[in-house]
């Protein structure tokens, strides 16, 4: 009998990080839903990738700040795999001030935030994450060894942040995308602490600066930023959890 797939569901992954996760998780032999919230754009990207042979890539649709479209995938997973084993909360948003802030333009400080901004970011790279997890992990319950994997950032670091003589010290503030992941980053440690003493093994990733339609002047690659999340994705159960990673190791928080 051929050994039961490990299914996982990676969200905004038609482009960018969360594309090169879906691609790497399917080559290590597992059923991949690629999220994407445009039905065209998912489609496209997991014939791509099937066509690439990457191998088992599906597409499904999926906005992470809309309940239903969320609610339709678990009930979609549930009729066609009954579980899920792997969930990887990739898809995010980013804000003008954030990028501003990146290249050294001081225009958007925080005491100048525009709040419905603020709220768009969160909804999607917070409350998104909260209400996809929510929604799996009935089927996340049913694998034997669930992992869930939050793509967070290195700018959410709180120490990064505030060491004043460090790279990330030196990016002028902003009120958006970063501290939306510091925020993504306790809401991680929450899910861990309530599942410390089952299978689920819940982690942040934090792929580095990765050449995408996010961050287009980064200079490494969108695969090499997946790689750390593939890691965390496919933990023994033995793993960390809880925990905050990059390619190097635990980042402090
Ligand atoms: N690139 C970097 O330097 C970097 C560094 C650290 C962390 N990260 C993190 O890595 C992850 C991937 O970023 P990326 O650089 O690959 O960005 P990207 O190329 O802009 O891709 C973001 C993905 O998220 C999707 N998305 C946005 N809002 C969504 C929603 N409401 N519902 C469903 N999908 C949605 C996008 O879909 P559409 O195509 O429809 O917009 C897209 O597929 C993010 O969590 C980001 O914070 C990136």
């Amino acid at each position: 009998m051929p050994a039961r797939r490990t299914v996982a569901l990676v969200t905004g992954a038609n482009k960018g990080i969360g594309y090169q996760v879906a691609a790497q998780l399917a080559k290590r032999g597992m059923t991949v839903l690629l999220g994407a919230r445009n039905r065209a754009w998912g489609v496209k990207a997991a014939e791509t990738l099937r066509a690439a042979g990457a191998g088992d890539v599906r597409p499904i649709v999926m906005d992470v700040t809309d309940p239903d479209s969320v609610g339709a995938a678990a009930t979609h997973l549930d009729i066609h795999f009954r579980r899920l084993d792997v969930l990887v909360n990739n898809a995010a948003t980013y804000d003008e001030a954030a990028r501003a802030a990146c290249t050294g333009d001081t225009r958007h400080l925080p005491s100048g935030a525009d709040l419905d901004v603020v709220r768009a970011v969160f909804e999607t790279n917070v409350f998104g994450v909260i209400t996809v997890t929510n929604a799996m992990l009935p089927l996340l319950s049913r694998s034997s060894a669930p992992r869930i994997v939050n793509v967070s950032s290195g700018l959410g670091s709180l120490s990064a942040m505030s060491d004043p003589d460090g790279p990330l010290g030196k990016i002028p503030p902003s009120i958006g995308y970063i501290p939306s992941k510091t925020a993504l980053n306790a809401v991680t440690v929450q899910y861990a602490r309530e599942y410390r003493d089952t299978a689920l093994l819940v982690n942040a990733a934090d792929p580095g600066p990765c050449a995408t339609e996010l961050n287009p002047t980064a200079v490494r690659t969108a695969a090499a930023g997946a790689r750390v999340a593939v890691r965390l994705a496919t933990l023994g159960p033995d793993g960390p959890t809880g925990g905050f990673f990059n390619d190097d190791g635990p980042v402090p928080w």
